[in-house]
């Protein structure tokens, strides 16, 4: 496990910039270092060896689980390792990864699975929300190249004040970056770092035709972390932690083509595609259009 994910880091690093990678901590840090629970936490089981976490949702705790990081965090490299419900029928059931703060004008960016059926493909759901933008969603929907309920898989969000990246398995699958015409939507405010289970049976499998069945669970969501990022303290701001030089997060030719493949086949859905929602679509797709990027035509290096 700290092997495999020692390699996963290193290609994440090479991919973005080597020399100022070798400042990342690779480790897996201890839960209770960096999480507390944030609700239900009876279904939330530490492994013996305290660097992963279980929490679930089942007949007794039927509002799911989840934690929540000790201290909020200004830019950063956070990556999970999850490993999804795997039952076979978990439809409504959304498991998540998420950024946010608890600000007025709120800012958050997600990863969160959207429940599964046997036999039919799982959908991830990513989203950014910046300055209190939750009226204009940015989700983007993918299906996974693999059953993520079968076995540990890393999912990460680089987030700097340039862009924000999201990668599945060190693939980058979509770049949101800091353009102006996006003025205020763009995450800008320190954001904790949360896991959460919890019953998204009115919305999230097939426009929620499908419910929630908790006689089918447990459903139960395995996550650990490897968290690089500038950590503040909650009441007064201060920095700590703060030493880590994250890549630049410019993404090479090579990962554009990779995440530009990712995007052709693996996208089911952009906000930037859907004119009923959007009619004239957001500032920011009518400039680059999503994963097309002008950079991914006149730039021919990192
Ligand atoms: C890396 O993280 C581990 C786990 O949190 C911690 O024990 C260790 O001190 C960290 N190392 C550095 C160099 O920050
Ligand atoms: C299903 O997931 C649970 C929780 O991660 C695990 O304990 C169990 O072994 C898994 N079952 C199968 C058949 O993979
Ligand atoms: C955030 O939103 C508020 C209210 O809409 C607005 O006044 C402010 O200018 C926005 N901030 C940024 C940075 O765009």
């Amino acid at each position: 496990m700290m092997f495999s994910t020692y390699l996963q880091l290193i290609i994440l690093c090479t991919i973005s910039t080597l020399k100022t990678c070798t400042s990342l901590n690779l480790s897996i840090i201890p839960f209770d270092e960096a999480f507390v629970p944030l609700y239900g936490s009876q279904t939330i089981t530490l492994s013996n060896d305290g660097k992963s976490v279980q929490i679930s949702m089942n007949e007794w705790s039927a509002s799911g689980s989840g934690f929540v990081s000790r201290y909020p965090y200004n830019h950063g490299l956070f990556t999970a390792s999850i490993k999804l419900p795997n039952n076979t029928y978990s439809a409504g059931v959304v498991a998540t990864f998420y950024l946010q703060n608890n600000e007025l004008m709120r800012d958050e960016i997600d990863f969160e699975f959207l429940g599964h059926i046997e036999g039919e493909k799982w959908v991830l759901q990513t989203n950014v929300y910046g300055n209190g933008s939750i009226h204009r969603g940015r989700e983007e929907r993918y299906t996974l190249p693999f059953d993520p309920s079968k076995d540990f898989h890393y999912y990460s969000i680089f987030w700097n004040s340039g862009r924000v990246i999201f990668y599945v398995d060190e693939w980058p699958i979509r770049e949101v970056k800091n353009v102006e015409s996006m003025g205020g939507d763009f995450p800008s405010k320190p954001m904790y770092v949360y896991g959460t289970i919890w019953d998204g049976s009115n919305w999230a499998t097939h426009n929620g035709k499908y419910r929630v069945d908790l006689q089918r669970g447990p459903f139960v969501t395995g996550y650990s972390f490897i968290i690089n990022g500038c950590s503040l303290d909650p009441f007064d701001s201060t920095p700590f932690g703060c030493d880590v030089v994250l890549p630049s997060g410019i993404l090479s030719f090579a990962e554009r083509q990779k995440m530009n493949w990712y995007r052709t086949w693996l996208m089911t859905y952009s906000y930037c595609d859907d004119v009923d929602r959007y009619p004239g679509s957001l500032p920011e797709c009518r400039v680059e259009g999503p994963g097309m990027q002008p950079e991914f035509f006149t730039r021919v290096s990192g």
